[in-house]
């Protein structure tokens, strides 16, 4: 009789025992939280010692993504991005005016684009503590652990970006998401697209300005939504 209760016992304790195991299992395995459908955020970036200041807007529900960038004592250039794979790549006066259009087969990062990331652990980057994430040897993400909002990403080839705002929910006006008439001068003339519409000044400003943008996009493809 008594045996029986204690096996019965036994049998409840492995039972409580193996719940709790899976319970902290899964506890103790952190996934990134998904990008806001809609924010802002101001990121500091550093490549190589380049500085740069890039106004991020995020704008999932109406398929765009912008990067603004300000090169430090430099060009400020524009990075508009369409979920159909169009990107513009331009710069407005009082610099040059220049524009570059470019297509790519993926729309715009899916706010879900960290799925599947592999957990690095946790550190302290910024003076925030951090849960750290590895997406596919691309880039290493750092989100705060209290807030879960993202504090810093670094791309493989060693571009830093400090995220300074996130402000979610903020969304640019539309008359803001135009690129400049000169842009589409440019795209009736197929055949020109080598000459001139690579006007850029130099292969360097097209590379500081535009680089997180772009290396955005050559993310695999399961982080996007096409
Ligand atoms: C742990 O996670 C797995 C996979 O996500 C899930 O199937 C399982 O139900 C979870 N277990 C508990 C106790 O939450
Ligand atoms: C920028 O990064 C370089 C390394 O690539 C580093 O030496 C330098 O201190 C950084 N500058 C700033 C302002 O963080
Ligand atoms: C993608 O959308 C933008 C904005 O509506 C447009 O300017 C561009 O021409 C489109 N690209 C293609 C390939 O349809
Ligand atoms: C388009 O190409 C034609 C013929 O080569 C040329 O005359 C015209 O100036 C070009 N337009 C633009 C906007 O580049």
């Amino acid at each position: 009789m008594a045996s029986a209760t204690e096996a019965i016992n036994a049998l409840f304790l492995i039972l409580f025992l193996q719940h709790l195991l899976f319970t902290t299992a899964n506890d103790s395995i952190p996934v990134p939280a998904d990008w806001p459908q809609q924010f802002h955020s101001v990121l500091f970036i550093n490549r190589s010692g380049n500085l740069r200041k890039t106004d991020l807007w995020y704008d999932w529900p109406n398929g765009r993504n912008f990067n603004i960038v300000q090169n430090q004592l430099g060009v400020l250039t524009y990075d508009l991005e369409w979920d159909n794979g169009t990107s513009f790549y331009y710069t407005l006066q009082p610099f040059d005016k220049t524009c570059k259009i470019m297509h790519f087969d993926v729309g715009i990062l899916r706010p879900s684009w960290l799925d599947g990331a592999n957990y690095l652990g946790q550190e302290s980057v910024d003076n925030f503590l951090c849960n750290v994430w590895e997406k596919v040897d691309f880039i290493t993400y750092y989100e705060d652990v209290l807030t879960r909002r993202p504090v810093k990403w670094i791309f493989f080839d060693g571009m830093v970006s400090h995220v300074m705002t996130f402000e979610v929910g903020a969304v640019l006006e539309d008359e803001h998401w135009q690129a400049p008439v000169y842009c589409f001068d440019e795209m009736k003339n197929e055949t020109s697209e080598k000459t001139n519409a690579f006007v850029l000044e130099s292969e360097d400003a097209a590379s500081a300005g535009f680089s997180h943008g772009m290396l955005m996009r050559e993310m695999p493809h399961s982080a996007y939504a096409k």
